[in-house]
Order: C-alpha cells, then sequence, then structure tokens
C-alpha cells in the first residue's frame, strides 16, 4: 500500500549536546525507516533553542546532519518573549513547557507565559507540554488572545474531555497523543516503572480507553521520540522518554490491522491534519511503501536511534514500511537507508514573512 510521508510534530534530536543518545543522522535514519519524511524538533537540547544564537547553531547542525525534512521549536523562556519574534521565520512554532520534564524550560512566570502570547506571530501556533489543571489555564490563555495552541502528548481522560469542551466551544485548540499512551498503560508495567519513566506518566487503563474512545478529538499522533541511552534508563535516576520514531506506524498500522481505527484516520492524524496545524508544504514526488500483511518483532537493537532500545520490545506487530521516496529520491529500502546526512530541508525557510 502507498501511504504519504507521515509528519512527526514532537521528536528530540538531542543534538547539540546530547549525540550519545541521538544525533540528526541517526534521529532522521530512524525517522526515515519508521515512513516519517518531516520531522518537528524540539527545543529541549543543550543549549536549548532559545535565541538567536542558539538557534543559528541548532538550524547548522541541523542542515548538515538531516536526512529527511524537519523543521525546528524554539522554546519560550523566562526572559526571551520580545527577541523571538524576530527570528521566529526560521522556526515551525513555539514550544512552551508549563509542566517539568527533560530540559532546563519549565516556564513559571505568568508574566512570561502572556508576553509570549502577546508576542509571537500569529501565523505560527504555540505547541505547549501542559498536563491536567495546566492544559485549562493554556485554553484560557488561547481564549483570551483568541489565537489557535497545540497541545503535546495528552494523556489522562479529563485532560482529552477538557481539549474536547474547549473545541465544542470555539477555542483554536489542537491535540496530540503519543502511541506509548495509546498502547500502555499503568497495569502492563506493574515492577517496571523505573524503565517507564516518561512524561507524562504512563496512565490507567481508563485514560488509555477514554483516548481511543475520543479519537476523534485526537488531530495527531505523534511520537514524542526521546531517546536516552540504555545505560541511563536503567541507572537509578533514569530521565524520562521513549524512542519512537521507528515503531510509531506500526503501531497504528496494527491498531488499523485490528479493526480498532480506519485507514483513513491514520493518514488524518499522522499526515494531514500535522500538515495542516504547523502549516508544512507539500513534499513533492514523496510517498510510502507499507507492507501492511507483515507481521515482525520489535527489537531495540535492530533500530537506527542511537538509544537501541524500545518500551515495545518484543511486541508482534502487523505492518512494516519497505520503502520511502522523499522529494523523488529512494531514501530507504528494506531495511537500508539510502540517503546521506544533508539531504534534508527546512520546511519553516520557505514560508518566510
Ligand atoms: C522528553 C525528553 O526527554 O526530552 N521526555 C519525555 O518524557 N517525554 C521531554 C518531553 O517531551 O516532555
Ligand atoms: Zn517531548
Amino acid at each position: 500500500m502507498i501511504l504519504p510521508g507521515l509528519t512527526d510534530i514532537h521528536t528530540h534530536m538531542r543534538e547539540p549536546g546530547g549525540t550519545e543518545k541521538e544525533d540528526w543522522s541517526s534521529g532522521t535514519a530512524a525517522a526515515l525507516a519508521g515512513g516519517i519524511t518531516t520531522i518537528l524538533a524540539m527545543p529541549n537540547t543543550n543549549p536549548p533553542t532559545i535565541n538567536r544564537e542558539t538557534l543559528g547553531i541548532a538550524l547548522k547542525i541541523a542542515k548538515i546532519g538531516a536526512r529527511c525534512d524537519y523543521g525546528l521549536f524554539l522554546g519560550a523562556g523566562e526572559t526571551n518573549a520580545e527577541e523571538l519574534p524576530n527570528i521566529a521565520k526560521d522556526a515551525v512554532g513555539l514550544k512552551m513547557y508549563l509542566d517539568q520534564t527533560f530540559g532546563p524550560l519549565k516556564l513559571d512566570s505568568l508574566n512570561a507565559r502572556l508576553d509570549h502570547f502577546r508576542n509571537w506571530p500569529r501565523h505560527k501556533i504555540i505547541s505547549i507540554h501542559a498536563e491536567k489543571d495546566n492544559i485549562m489555564s493554556s485554553i484560557l490563555l488561547a481564549g483570551m488572545f483568541d489565537r489557535p495552541i497545540h497541545i503535546c502528548h495528552v494523556s489522562l481522560k479529563d485532560e482529552i474531555e477538557m481539549i474536547k469542551a474547549a473545541k465544542e466551544n470555539g477555542i483554536k485548540i489542537t491535540c496530540e497523543v503519543t502511541p506509548h499512551h495509546l498502547f500502555i498503560c499503568r497495569e502492563d508495567i506493574a515492577g517496571r516503572e523505573k524503565e517507564f519513566e516518561v512524561r507524562p506518566h504512563i496512565a490507567e487503563r481508563s485514560d488509555m480507553n477514554a483516548l481511543w474512545e475520543n479519537m476523534d478529538v485526537i488531530d495527531a499522533i505523534a511520537t514524542d521520540h526521546a531517546p536516552h541511552t540504555p545505560a541511563e534508563k536503567s541507572s537509578d535516576n533514569p530521565p524520562p522518554g521513549f524512542p519512537g520514531l521507528e515503531t510509531s506506524l506500526p503501531l497504528m498500522l496494527t491498531a488499523v490491522n485490528d479493526g480498532r481505527m480506519k485507514m483513513e484516520n491514520l493518514i488524518e492524524k499522522m499526515y494531514t491534519n500535522p500538515n495542516r496545524i504547523f502549516g508544512i508544504p507539500t513534499q513533492p514526488d514523496t510517498e510510502i511503501e507499507v507492507d501492511t500483511e507483515a507481521s515482525w518483532e520489535i527489537r531495540g537493537k535492530d533500530m537506527f536511534t542511537k538509544a537501541a532500545w524500545s518500551p515495545f520490545e518484543g511486541w508482534k506487530v502487523k505492518g512494516r514500511v519497505i520503502k520511502v521516496i522523499l522529494r523523488g529520491k529512494e531514501v530507504f529500502s528494506n531495511g537500508k537507508i539510502l540517503v546521506e546526512p544533508g539531504y534534508g530541508l527546512n520546511i519553516a525557510k520557505k514560508e518566510e514573512v
């Protein structure tokens, strides 16, 4: 079956500063192997992408290392709300962290939150890491400033219901859910919670079920590919995050095979809606070929991500990426990456305003 090249709107590339976990070359190879031809990279690198200088560093590294197309997020900080609009044209969106997670970007000051909502260019979206009542305050900000927001990795029943109500009442809000919150719940990981440390945390079965029941409220499936090394994940104080680029499509194809989801909804949530929400241009001559009948077992050690482990280790899935064509070039075929770093383009570059 031929599908469009997919877009992942929530990816952590780890470069600069964390190349033992991932770099642009390994991370974008993982994307292509997962049928993803565009990734949007998060700003919680080291240094974080928060001003002209660090955006310049990130753009340079991405240009050299990327095998697929990409966009970069700028991070909303306590003191950069004035500067960001001047450099926004090279970025795909603004990322605001209202809850604690990996990296230094948690935004506490109310003033700074308001300033970012006032200043950030209106045609570019604000993606928010907000959990529980922070979703409520995000909805309030979206309403107050009448501008679109995107909520990252929704994981709880209460959260998806809040977003549903906000949508029904005219708030400009979209949201994403990760495969790990759709397929793993707390009772599955009993006794192994440390290894499964991730933000938002793996939730209860009732939460997981509520996400499936509200599939029509979910605009996008996003990986939140957040690679950390196996050594870090098995340490006493494991950092939060799972790799996900190579398992997202196979898991969702399995859901289609199992009759839990329609193929047209998969395409809508992994391609059409992500591109519309973030204003991503269509990639010409781009498609992926998947074998929807191929059954295989997920094994971290076979992956392109440097993380080389998976929270879905040993899972049997049905649906495999066979070939990827990106802008007329065969970039992945039968398990092999056929494109060098540097082929990827910055999708934000084209829409200068
Ligand atoms: C992410 C990371 O490691 O960068 N971790 C995670 O658990 N999801 C950060 C984030 O998206 O919250
Ligand atoms: Zn993330």
